[in-house]
C-alpha cells in the first residue's frame, strides 16, 4: 500500500513543480503545441527531469525525454560513446531543447547542428537536480536579476581595460573589445543557444589575457575534480595557459587538460560573473558559476554566440576564482566578491 503524502511532502511537490513549471513558462516561454526535448543521461536527477516533463504536458507542449548512458567525457570528446544521429533528429526539430543531461551534449554536434537549424531555444541545465532548480530558479525573482544583469552588462561593454585579483592568488589583466557581445545569460527570446540565469559573460580579447589565474572554489570536468581542498594556479600568456602548479588537484587538472592532446584545450575561451543569489558552492559547476560575486574561466572550446575567436577545441572546461576584486578602467566593479559599482548597488539590493 503506497504511503500518504505527508503535509511536507505534498508542499515540496508542489514547489517543485512550480519550479519547473517558472522554467517552462517565465524563463523559455513554452507556448501551447510546442515540441519541447529534454535529453538527460544516467547522471541526470530524474525527479527533476519529470518535473519538468510534467510542466511541459501542463502548458499543453508536447514534451520528447530521451534518455542516454552518461559518456566518460562532455563536448566533442563524447561523442564516439553517443547515439549521435538519433539525439541529433530528436533535439535539432524541437522548439525548444531542455538539457539536464550530466555530461553535456554541448559545443558536440549535436548542439552544433541544433544551432545550425536555428528552430531551437536551447538551455543547457547540466547537472540541474531538484534542490538546485529550487534555489536558482524557484526562490528567486527572475526579473530582478535580469535586470542586475542587464546592468552588469552595460558597464562590462563599455570597459576596455579590466584587472583582477583575489585572496587567493589570482592577479590576471586583459583587453575587451566593444564590438564583441556581452551576455545575459537566461533572457530568452527567440531560437539559439542560452545558459541559466543569474550569469553574464564574455569573451576578452584572447592574446591580452596575460598573469596568474588561482581555480579555489571549484572546477568541472574533470570528474576528479568539484570542490577543491586545494587551489589550482595557472600561469597564462597571451591568453594561453603555459603552466599549472599546485599540488594533488592541480596535477589531476594538468594531466586532465594535456590528455586532449589538443593545443586549444589550454586556451582560455571566456570570462564569467555570478549573480544568481540563490547559487551556492556545492561543486557543481551549473551552480558555483552563479555564485554572487564570483569569476569564472572557461578554457577549451568557445561558442560562437560570443562573436570572438571561435576557438574549437575538443572539450570545455569550467573553474571558479572566488571572493574576485575586479577594476575596469580604474573603476572598481567587484570588491572582494561584493558588486561595489555604484550603478549595481541599488539593483543588487
Ligand atoms: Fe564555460
Amino acid at each position: 500500500m503506497p504511503k500518504r503524502a505527508t503535509k511536507k511532502g505534498r508542499r515540496s511537490v508542489t514547489k517543485d513543480f512550480r519550479t519547473a513549471s517558472k522554467l517552462v513558462k517565465d524563463v523559455l516561454k513554452t507556448q501551447p503545441a510546442e515540441t519541447v526535448a529534454i535529453t538527460w543521461d544516467t547522471e541526470s536527477d530524474p525527479e527533476f527531469v519529470n518535473s519538468v516533463e510534467e510542466a511541459a504536458t501542463k502548458v499543453g507542449a508536447r514534451p520528447i525525454s530521451i534518455k542516454v548512458n552518461a559518456p566518460p567525457h562532455v563536448g566533442r570528446a563524447a561523442e564516439p560513446f553517443l547515439p549521435l544521429d538519433s539525439l541529433v533528429a530528436g533535439v535539432q526539430e524541437s522548439d525548444v531543447w531542455i538539457e539536464l543531461n550530466g555530461k553535456w551534449l554541448l559545443y558536440s554536434k549535436v548542439w552544433e547542428e541544433a544551432m545550425k537549424r536555428k528552430r531551437t531555444r536551447y538551455m543547457c541545465l547540466v547537472g540541474m537536480t531538484t534542490d538546485m532548480a529550487r534555489r536558482c530558479i524557484g526562490d528567486v525573482d527572475i526579473d530582478d536579476i535580469l535586470h542586475f544583469q542587464r546592468k552588469l552588462q552595460e558597464i562590462t561593454k563599455a570597459s576596455r581595460s579590466m584587472h583582477y585579483t583575489t585572496p587567493g592568488g589570482t592577479d590576471i589583466r586583459f583587453e575587451n573589445d566593444p564590438t564583441r557581445p556581452v551576455l545575459v545569460e537566461g533572457d530568452v527570446f527567440g531560437p539559439g543557444e542560452y545558459m541559466l540565469l543569474g550569469q553574464v559573460d564574455w569573451a576578452p580579447l584572447e592574446g591580452s589575457i596575460e598573469g596568474t589565474i588561482v581555480f579555489d572554489g571549484s572546477v568541472n570536468p574533470p570528474d576528479e575534480l568539484g570542490l577543491l581542498k586545494g587551489p589550482i594556479k595557472m600561469q597564462v600568456k597571451e591568453g594561453r595557459v603555459v603552466r599549472v602548479l599546485g599540488g594533488r588537484e592541480a596535477t589531476i587538472y594538468d594531466k586532465w587538460l594535456q590528455s586532449f592532446k589538443d593545443e586549444n584545450m589550454l586556451r582560455l575561451a571566456h570570462l564569467s560573473y555570478g549573480c544568481n543569489p540563490g547559487a551556492r558552492l556545492t561543486g557543481n559547476v551549473l551552480e558555483d558559476e552563479r555564485i554572487w560575486g564570483v569569476l569564472e574561466w572557461g578554457l577549451g572550446n568557445q561558442s560562437g554566440t560570443f562573436g570572438a575567436a571561435n576557438i574549437v577545441a575538443s572539450s570545455h572546461s569550467d573553474g571558479i576564482t572566488l571572493k574576485p576584486t575586479l577594476e575596469a578602467d580604474d573603476q572598481l566593479i567587484i570588491k572582494n566578491g561584493k558588486y561595489i559599482h555604484p550603478k549595481l548597488v541599488d539593483a543588487a539590493h
